[in-house]
């Protein structure tokens, strides 16, 4: 079977490398070239509006996937005549427009921060007064990694959020003092079989994550049954095959959905050693027709995400129970390129933790 990908990140190449194992083979799209997954598998380089490039892509594929949502909704619809194409159409239209998005969520129940549409400086004004600050102000298409936010916290800061985002269309969100925010990720068969992950608790630094710690502690049966049913009620409405993603906000005891992600999810990284099956290999069970593997966690892990350059991997491989995944991209302040993965019992990682944090900047 072949699986064509658009898109070839480092969530590609690690579909890649979950993939290979099961027989699986792999061709990628993306406008980049020298792209992480392009070491694992071929690649077709060329812009997303390049039917013919598409074309090319499309040939002998059996079934077509995505690991980022902001593939144009044009180039999903042109390649479904090829081959199937799952997670469905539905669910990244929903994902790519934080608007579009969290009217998905309210109109299923899923319990979101107050939001508004803002497209002028007097509906900004007005929705501030509405919603009430602090609130966060964020592009609706195109962010990630905090990209595209500002958080006002007085109405002076109305002013300088609107000269920098003023731009492009915009959603004002309430800010949720959170007590911490999970995330939970679930997959879901082509049959209809569901499974979900443990809840997971990130953490994030200049709108980055930095550290996912799994399963995330004090989850009670009642907070993981909460997150399942909100996820579980997204992916029935999609009619949803793969990967899916739902982030959220604690407080109270209450779950608030942050956002969703129709793919897999940097949060999810520590499947790869943490539990039976990773959510990459369960992705494509999922979208392949195959009988989903268990995801139940071995022990405990921290998944720490190498922001800007990579740790000595000498150094990190001397630690024990830590995993190096380099994604092969050049250095560059912010970006990610690497993650590493603390796994053992509980105490063991705190015995290994402070030594592997000081590796990370
Ligand atoms: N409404 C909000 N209230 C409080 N914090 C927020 C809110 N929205 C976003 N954040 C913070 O900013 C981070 C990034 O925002 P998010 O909407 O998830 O965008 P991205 O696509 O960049 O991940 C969140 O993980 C959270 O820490
Ligand atoms: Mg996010």
């Amino acid at each position: 079977m072949k699986i064509g990908v658009l898109g070839a990140g480092q969530l590609g190449r690690m579909l890649a490398l979950a993939g290979v194992p099961l027989g699986l083979q792999f061709r990628f799209y993306d406008p980049a070239p020298d792209s992480p997954a392009s070491e694992i598998a071929e690649q077709v380089v060329a812009n997303y509006n390049d039917w013919d490039a598409l074309t090319r892509f499309a040939e002998g594929l059996d079934v077509i996937t995505y690991e980022f949502e902001n593939i144009p909704v044009e180039t999903v619809t042109f390649l479904e005549q090829f081959a199937s194409m799952f997670p469905p159409l539905d669910a990244l239209r929903a994902s790519q427009d934080r608007l579009t998005e969290k009217r998905t969520l309210l109109t299923l129940g899923i319990p979101t921060p107050h939001f508004d549409a803002v497209e002028s400086w007097t509906e900004l004004e007005e929705t501030a007064l509405r919603i009430g600050l602090p609130a966060v102000l964020k592009t609706r298409r195109f962010g990630y990694d905090g990209k595209g936010q500002a958080v006002l916290r007085t109405q002076e800061d109305l002013q300088g959020a609107w000269q920098t985002l003023g731009g492009s269309p915009l959603i004002l969100e309430g800010f949720i003092s959170f007590e911490r925010e999970l995330s939970l990720i679930g997959v879901r068969g082509r049959d209809s079989d569901t499974r979900f992950y443990p809840l997971v608790e990130n953490h994030h630094r200049e709108g980055i994550l930095r550290l996912t710690v799994a399963p995330a502690p004090n989850v009670t049966a009642e907070l993981q049954t909460q997150a399942e049913r909100h996820l579980n009620t997204l992916m029935q409405t999609l009619n949803y095959v793969g990967v899916l993603t739902l982030e959220f906000f604690e407080q109270n005891g209450r779950l608030i959905a942050n956002e969703m992600a129709p793919r897999v999810h940097n949060s999810g990284h520590w499947t790869i050693e943490g539990a039976e099956t990773s959510q990459f290999e369960n992705h494509l069970r999922a979208i392949g027709g195959f009988p989903l593997g268990s995801i139940r966690p071995r022990n405990a892990s921290l998944m720490y995400n190498c922001i800007g350059e990579m740790p000595e991997r000498d150094v990190v491989l001397a630690v024990p129970g830590a995993h190096l995944h380099d994604y092969g991209k050049l250095p560059r302040p912010k970006r990610k390129v690497g993650h590493l993965t603390l796994c053992g019992f509980p105490e063991e990682l705190e015995r290994h933790r402070t030594t592997v944090e000081e590796l990370i900047t």
